[in-house]
């Protein structure tokens, strides 16, 4: 297939140099809002395109995907999670899906920290004193968070993220402690010097502060269910930057009212931007826009990853993102 002429239709506004190279490598069709598309436009643009390029707000369910054209070939994702693709029905329909790997680790896992630090030192009400003015000079009672050092960390899912977590968390002084559905090589183990649990309840009633890093998949939704939260130490805390759905929100939510949870820090959400508002009133929560990954640099290399692999698939090789299951 000539790459020249392939017409590629993009869901939403990508950065300006991404849709550049897009414009001169292929016959694009952009979007002009910086707003996700309707269902009828997603649908609309799988029977126009040869190539889409979505993004997680796009839900590519078995039913949309059934209402692509023939000529669909390739689903190549900007960004990393493929939970908002039934990737199974994709490949059913001969449908190649790809995504971005790699390039939102580092990212994430600082982002990771950040939340981490802003429960347990209690940035945000830092914050909310100096921004209302409140704020009557140092006081030694005032505003006293935890310490991480020492604090044992526990990371549901060890894949690259949980990993570069693992790396950070260690030069902060934390004891690193891992779930993940694959014990990784000793080597492995050794270098991040973390500890495995086989038994994911007991690792959860153990740890000081858990961070969510697995991905969303059929196998982890509500992976922290009301039963497994209530496993977790009054005086613990939870991260979560990987996906909402693998926490259930609402039991979180009363458990950190009734003061059964010391805190959270959220970057992603059970119901996307519908935030939930007991949730926004806490103030042990520090709550934020799904913004982990949101760099410059790491925008522009998922841009990267995207053109690469269409270009690969364009030129009749497999692409090198290419993603063969839902990752269940
Ligand atoms: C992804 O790419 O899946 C990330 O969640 C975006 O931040």
């Amino acid at each position: 297939m000539p790459s020249g002429r392939l017409s590629v239709v993009v869901t939403r506004r990508l950065p300006d140099v991404v849709e550049t190279r897009l414009k001169e490598l292929f016959d694009v069709r952009l979007r002009d809002d910086d707003t996700p598309m309707t269902r009828e436009e997603l649908v609309a643009a799988l029977r126009e395109a040869d190539i889409l390029v979505p993004t997680l707000n796009d839900h590519l369910d078995a039913s949309v995907i059934a209402q692509a054209g023939d000529q669909l070939r390739l689903i190549a994702n900007y960004g990393a999670g493929v939970d908002h693709i039934d990737v199974a029905t994709a490949r059913q329909r001969g449908i190649q899906v790809t995504n971005t790997p790699g390039v939102l680790t580092e990212d994430t896992a600082d982002m990771t920290m950040a939340l981490i630090l802003a429960v347990t030192r209690r940035i945000p009400e830092g914050l909310a004193v100096i921004e209302t003015g409140q704020w009557k000079g140092w006081s030694p009672t005032a505003l006293l968070g935890g310490r991480v050092s020492g604090r044992r960390l526990g990371i549901l899912g060890m894949g690259r993220i949980g990993q570069a977590v693992a790396r950070r968390a260690s030069v902060f002084g934390m004891q690193v402690h891992y779930h993940n559905r694959r014990r990784l090589r000793e080597e492995t183990e050794d270098a991040l010097q973390a500890t495995y649990w086989e038994s994911l309840d007991q690792m959860v009633a153990r740890m000081d502060v858990l961070s969510i890093n697995c991905p969303h998949t059929p196998s982890t939704f509500h992976l922290m269910n009301a039963r497994r939260l209530k496993l977790m130490k009054p005086s613990a805390v939870i991260v979560n930057t990987s996906r909402g759905e693998v926490i259930d929100e609402n039991a979180l939510t009363r458990m950190l009212k009734a003061g059964e949870l010391a805190g959270a820090g959220l970057d992603v959400y059970e119901h996307g931007s519908e935030t939930n508002a007991d949730l926004r009133a806490l103030t042990n929560v520090v709550m934020l826009p799904h913004m982990g990954s949101a760099t410059v640099e790491g925008r522009l290399e998922m841009g990267e990853k995207v053109i690469i692999n269409i270009k690969t698939f364009a030129d009749g090789h497999r692409p090198p993102d290419l993603v063969l299951q839902s990752m269940d």
